[in-house]
């Protein structure tokens, strides 16, 4: 069976349970600065599992193309993956775990036909959190499945994703040996302490390439049809077989790939956020292109990518551009990348003349000078430290390279780290109410610029403050921040609600909602109208009225891109 029959077969099972398929959303989540990628299906679906209905109902299910950044280290085994696809259902307060388990178990034994003697399962062992998992061991045991074994929080927990958020107990299918699906039941919501969730939902993740291996009797997954014409490439621009380089043609593959998608859906290379873990995949994949001798190589490598995933539409749009910024980076690295090494083997050179014992540390300056100047990655410059100078006594001062890299107001990586912390797709009142807020602003520049083709080009929005980009030639007046603003607020003193429908994405096209018309959300959309001034299609959330708002002002106007302006704004 291949990936896309695969995906069909699980798809049209769901289906045939009266799921709903929702499509496959973008790596970048969007109004969700929590995050930098959508690792698992359920990030597009957090609105809805904290209780939000969503326009398609109860029951949901699809495939979503996932990046794990906490993976990258791991990647170079069989079965690690940056990027990966994985097949998901849902279940919103509806079917529970009985439901759950036993459709699970129909598509592993009836549609990919695993025999269930191969099949062991573990389950939570209970904690002062949370009491052991003996219903969903029962059911296993009803379907004759045997090999129950029972784990904490650190294997059968899943979520939050952050420090709050829906979360709770899991039951792992693994069949030889590998883990292949995850059944969620998020009955708990996280905030200081597990609080029993409103609504229970199911969440489930299927591995795509860890599936498609077991199936086919494969125990390395990069022998799958989703890598084999990558790997293939590789061994032929080297000229060296798999079988005496897999872990670096591994990396390579699996590093190009998940760059090839994260371009696609808008990233370039940078030293911020997305940008910088998508510089780091291109360059650790160079680094070990090196290993290979392989020059001028990353833009070869992703070309069966393209034919591979036939079905993304946008990688095939986008090709010309991927293959570009591939091409683009790579050259950028190699003019700097033989001066950094030249010094860094300087470097270590000094230290062991100096003294060869005592362990000796890269300060932070010079890890920096070597980020900065010379772009490696730290993680890189920590790698080379290991990989390449096996058993010397070198340490790199990561403190002091963070603080070099706060002084140089470089902030965001750390930034990037905070992110994770502060938690999943946050639905706060103050978030909210930026929401709306931003609905206005939109309405407000195109009023007040009158220019009805203004669109919003990106936004992110924090418990403090919201960022809208739109599109727009030229910077604004002072006077025209002035009526934007004070429009805004004449419009919050009305006291409108704000009215939310739902229909098709057909209907609300022809109702003259603004917003993004792919069909993101699925064939239904949520549609947020205030009077006759501002209807946008949006997941929400979003006040009842505008009265909830407060006082509006705008903080800040300047350039985003060219033809994009970008305003942050806050509520008073
Ligand atoms: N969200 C769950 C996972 O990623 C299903 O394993």
């Amino acid at each position: 069976m291949n990936r896309k029959e695969l995906i069909k077969k699980y798809i049209d099972f769901f289906k045939s349970k009266r799921h709903e398929e929702i499509p496959n959303s973008s790596l970048v989540p969007e109004n969700d600065p929590t995050v930098l990628f959508t690792t698992a299906g359920m990030h597009p679906l957090v609105p809805y599992l904290l209780g939000q209905k969503h326009p398609l109902g109860k029951r949901l299910c699809n495939v979503q193309r996932c990046i794990r950044t906490q993976d990258i280290d791991e990647v170079g085994d069989s079965y690690h993956h940056t990027f990966f696809e994985m097949l998901g259902n849902w279940s919103l307060g509806d079917y529970w775990k009985e439901d759950a388990i036993k459709m699970s178990f129909e598509f592993l034994t009836k549609i990919l036909k695993i025999p269930k003697e191969k099949i062991t399962v573990t389950c939570f062992k209970g904690d002062k959190d949370a009491s052991k998992d003996t219903e969903s061991e029962k059911i296993w045991k009803s379907l004759g499945i045997e090999k129950i074994k029972f784990l904490g929080k650190e294997d059968n927990w899943w979520g939050p994703v952050g420090n709050s958020g829906p979360c709770g107990p899991d039951t792992e299918m693994y069949v030889k040996g590998i883990e292949i699906w995850n059944d969620v039941f998020m009955q708990y919501n996280k905030n200081e302490k597990f609080l029993p969730a409103k609504q229970k939902n199911v969440d489930t993740g299927m591995g795509v390439e860890r599936t498609l291996a077991i199936i086919n009797k494969l125990d390395d997954n990069y022998l799958t049809e989703v890598w084999q014409p990558i790997i293939k490439g590789i061994e032929k621009l080297s000229n060296r077989p798999y079988d005496d380089h897999q872990e670096s043609m591994r990396i390579i593959a699996d590093h190009i790939k998940a760059a090839v998608f994260i371009i696609s859906d808008g990233i370039t290379p940078s030293n911020n956020d997305q940008g910088y873990i998508l510089r780091r995949l291109i360059r650790r994949s160079i680094r070990h292109g090196m290993r290979l001798s392989l020059k001028d190589f990353t833009y070869k490598v992703a070309e069966p990518i393209f034919e591979i995933y036939s079905d993304y539409t946008d990688l095939k749009q986008n090709k010309e551009k991927i293959l570009r910024v591939l091409k683009e980076e790579e050259e950028k690295f190699n003019k700097t990348i033989q001066n950094g090494l030249r010094i860094f083997d300087k470097k270590v050179m000094e230290w062991v003349d100096n003294n060869k014992k005592s362990v000796k540390t890269l300060s932070g300056k010079d890890a920096f000078l070597l980020y900065q100047s010379y772009g490696f990655p730290i993680e890189m410059i920590e790698e080379e430290i290991k990989s390449f100078r096996k058993g010397l006594p070198l340490k790199i001062d990561k403190k002091g390279f963070e603080q070099e890299l706060k002084k140089h107001q470089e902030l965001s990586r750390t930034a990037a780290a905070g992110r994770f912390k502060s938690g999943l797709a946050d639905n706060s009142e103050a978030t909210t109410k930026l929401h709306t807020a931003a609905h206005l602003l939109l309405a407000s520049l195109r009023q007040v610029l009158k220019d009805k083709n203004i669109n919003q080009k990106g936004s992110n929005i924090t418990p403090d403050r919201l960022r809208l980009d739109f599109s727009f030639p030229r910077k604004l007046t002072d006077e025209e921040i002035k009526k934007i603003e004070n429009l805004v607020n004449e419009k919050i003193k009305q006291s409108i609600p704000v009215v939310k429908e739902e229909m098709s994405l057909d209907k609300a096209r022809k109702s003259g909602a603004t917003g993004v018309f792919e069909s993101k959300y699925g064939n239904k959309v949520s549609v947020y109208t205030v009077d006759n001034f501002s209807k946008e299609i949006c997941a929400g959330p979003h006040v009842k009225n505008l009265k909830e708002l407060g006082h509006f002002k705008i903080q800040k106007e300047e350039s985003s891109s060219s033809g994009v302006r970008r305003i942050k704004a806050v509520l008073e």
